[in-house]
């Protein structure tokens, strides 16, 4: 099988020269960067930047992308735009990045020198760690099933270089960690696309092992037998009409042995869903092969984690099943028994996430006894309809959990809104004939009904926070640096998170 698009590659450029296909010079248009530092880079270029600064090339919108040519090692010289003002955000480093990484896979070119002054004289924290991230990002193509397509480059060299001594020494260990947090990612956006007659709870099993190996998780796995034993009866009902039964992927990471405190961090991992007997309409249903994202997105941290040996002790636990249609599957109509004890009448076998985490989440809580518990989700198409896709839905039941997520979310761009949990909205949840049901059968509050549903089944002791990533999982427009298709939302958040709470 072939790979998944262009590995983007950095290592400390030499002295003299430029090498490589190209000289790209990220810069921002305003203010114009000071005269010594495009003097610096001119030298090696004869005067190639100056004169497209002159032209006014470096444009004020992010990622615009001007060239110029000239005799010598580098044939080709690249500004590329950063924006304009001294507010330049990390965000707009990556999308620059992204446009960047694409721009040289389009012109096929296989190698380059980065000149990072440009970056360096903004005032982030991190600029060339995020403009590996970037190219990283949008470097990744999900191509694996496709015939290589010899013009794309499956390696791009990229030298780093700076006209400051010392600085290329400094940014080489950040540009080093942004690869493993985008390796991470990448691994989260690969098993997002793998279609479902790949990536089915077996083969989500194996590759959460393999994953486990490298990195040295510990990976345990509760079979559908061990799931009866423990009367998981909502994880059994949605996995029973598929031909792979469901199970439970656990995976641990010790980081901060002692601190004693535990974060655990649950997964909706649908590997199909086609609604069940409440069958989804035809179109549309290949995209929910994706359902099985915020399980992916669960992996993706821990390996992110365990690389970036993060100091916190992590849990990551992925609710795996398909649903499917079938004589053995499910019914609207059917009355389960929760590992919780809690019976739910299943108005519609279509809300089946929520019955998959809800015994997750049951069985994290007596097992791990968590500090705190996050679970995410493609959990309903209502996030949509209520946010679009310009931030994930946050519901929590804890108020300084809720703030520290929705500032990594800042910090990440990978933004929360953060919805009621109302005691207004239990209404939602009556049923007739059981404690709770899985759905209202109505459009209001679609979102927030998923939140109560979980709700039941945290303890109030826990704080807890629900992510609905539906909308943002994957994206069909160029706004997030990885471009269209899975995005990996929810990896750099809670590794950010990870950071900001320490162990
Ligand atoms: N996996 C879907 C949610 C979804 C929809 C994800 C569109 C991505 C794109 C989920 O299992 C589902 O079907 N939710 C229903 C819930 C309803 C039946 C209560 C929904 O959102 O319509
Ligand atoms: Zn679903
Ligand atoms: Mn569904």
């Amino acid at each position: 099988m072939s790979a998944n698009g262009t590995v983007i590659g950095f290592k400390s450029g030499e002295k003299g020269r430029p090498t490589g296909d190209v000289l790209i010079v990220p810069l921002l248009a305003k203010p114009q960067p000071p005269m010594e530092l495009v003097a610096r880079v001119d030298r090696l270029c004869h005067d190639a930047v100056s004169e497209l600064l002159s032209i006014k090339a470096v444009r004020e919108d992010v990622g615009h992308i001007a060239q110029t040519t000239r005799s010598g090692a580098c044939p080709r010289i690249v500004v590329v735009s950063l924006g304009a003002g001294n507010k330049v955000r990390a965000h707009d480093v990556r999308m620059a990045a992204a446009a960047a990484a694409r721009w040289l896979v389009g012109e096929r070119l296989k190698s380059a020198t980065l000149w990072i002054d440009g970056l360096t004289m903004t005032d982030l924290d991190n600029p060339c760690g995020e403009w590996a991230l970037g190219m990283a990002l949008a470097g990744f193509r999900f191509t694996a099933y496709k015939q290589p397509d010899k013009n794309v480059p499956a390696r791009i060299r990229i030298a780093v270089r700076s006209g400051e001594a010392g600085h290329v020494a400094r940014v080489m260990p950040q540009v080093r960690e942004a690869l493993k947090l985008a390796d991470a990612i990448n691994l989260t956006r690969r098993l997002a696309h793998e279609p479902a007659n790949v990536l089915n709870p077996a083969t989500f099993v194996t590759e959460a092992r393999d994953m486990a190996r490298t990195t040295k998780l510990k990976c345990t796995v509760l079979n559908a037998t061990r799931l009866k034993q423990m009367k998981a009866g909502g994880i059994l009902a949605v996995g029973q009409g598929a031909e792979h039964p469901p199970c439970v992927i656990q995976l641990e990471y010790r980081g901060a042995p002692g601190a004693g405190t535990t974060t655990v961090l649950v997964g909706k991992g649908i590997t199909f869903d086609t609604g069940g007997y409440s069958l989804k309409p035809r179109n549309g249903m290949e995209d929910m092969k994706f359902d099985m994202t915020g399980g992916a997105t669960v992996l993706g941290i821990m390996q992110a984690a365990a690389s970036l040996k993060l100091r916190c002790n992590l849990v990551g636990l992925v609710g795996v099943a398909e649903n499917s249609v079938s004589d053995r599957a499910y019914r609207p109509g059917d009355i389960i028994r929760m590992m919780s004890g809690k019976t739910v009448e299943v108005t519609n076998t279509d809300a089946e996430g929520r019955l998959v985490l809800s015994d997750v989440l049951w069985y994290a809580q007596q097992k791990f006894k968590p500090t705190v518990m996050i679970d995410m989700a493609t959990l309903t198409g209502g996030v949509g309809v209520a946010l679009g896709t310009a931030a994930a839905g946050l519901m929590s039941t804890d108020d300084s959990l809720a703030a520290d997520l929705g500032e990594a979310g800042r910090r990440t761009h990978e933004r929360l809104w953060r919805l009621p949990l109302w005691d207004d909205y239990k209404e939602l949840l009556k049923s007739p004939e059981a404690d709770i049901r899985n759905s209202h059968g109505k459009r209001d509050a679609h979102c927030i009904a998923g939140g109560m549903f979980l709700k039941e089944f945290v303890d109030e002791g826990i704080p807890w926070a629900h992510l609905d990533i539906a909308a943002v999982a994957d994206a069909d427009n160029g706004r997030v640096p990885s471009g269209k298709g899975a995005t990996g939302f929810g990896v750099r958040l809670l590794v950010e998170y990870l950071r900001i709470r320490g162990a």
